[in-house]
């Protein structure tokens, strides 16, 4: 488990921007924290680094989002989605999103995903974000966590561990 104290947007921006370029292509990145958090700030920054042109927006309402990603010289997809407005997950939901989730070429960015994410995913970045100061209104807590075992995860954890804000 890494935790990292984060003081302004722009820290943000810059640690999701530097996640984005080092994020295993076809991983699942499981994102929660309460709304207003930063999640989807946080999901705007991570496409920034993967060179992602298009536009990101929460898909509370369309339930997944699809982005072109690249790096180098390789384009791949990403899929955002967001568990926020499902109260139960009903065999279409599953059915829709279990189709997303096995395609292993497209990275995953799933906000809420502490929701229903264990019946999709065995390994995955796991990460919270927390506002920590009444006074602060910009002040996050990052906490990342690898769940299950995944050699390229447990490395870039290891990358976040001596990441400087
Ligand atoms: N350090 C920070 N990181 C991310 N967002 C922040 C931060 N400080 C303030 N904010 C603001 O908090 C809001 C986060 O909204 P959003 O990213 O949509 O949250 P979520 O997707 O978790 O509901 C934005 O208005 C953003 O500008
Ligand atoms: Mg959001």
């Amino acid at each position: 488990m890494t935790i990292k104290t984060i003081r302004t947007v722009a820290q943000t921006t810059k640690l999701g921007q530097w996640l984005g370029q080092q994020l295993p292509i076809g991983c699942v990145v499981a994102l929660n924290g309460n709304l207003g958090a930063g999640k989807t700030t946080f999901v705007k920054a991570i496409m920034q680094g993967m060179s992602s042109e298009d536009s990101v927006h929460s898909p509370a309402f369309t339930l997944v989002a699809e982005y072109q990603a690249k790096r180098k010289k390789q384009t791949f997809s990403v899929y955002h989605m967001d568990f926020y407005r499902l109260e139960t997950l009903s065999d279409m939901d599953y059915l829709l999103f279990a189709e997303y989730m096995d395609d292993d070429t497209a990275t995953k960015l799933i906000e809420w995903a502490d929701k229903f994410i264990e019946q999709f995913a065995n390994d995955y970045l796991s990460i919270e974000i927390k506002a920590t100061s009444l006074n602060d209104e910009e002040q996050r807590q990052f906490t990342f966590q690898v769940v299950g075992d995944n050699a390229e995860l447990k490395q870039l954890l290891k990358g976040l561990e001596t990441y400087r804000v």
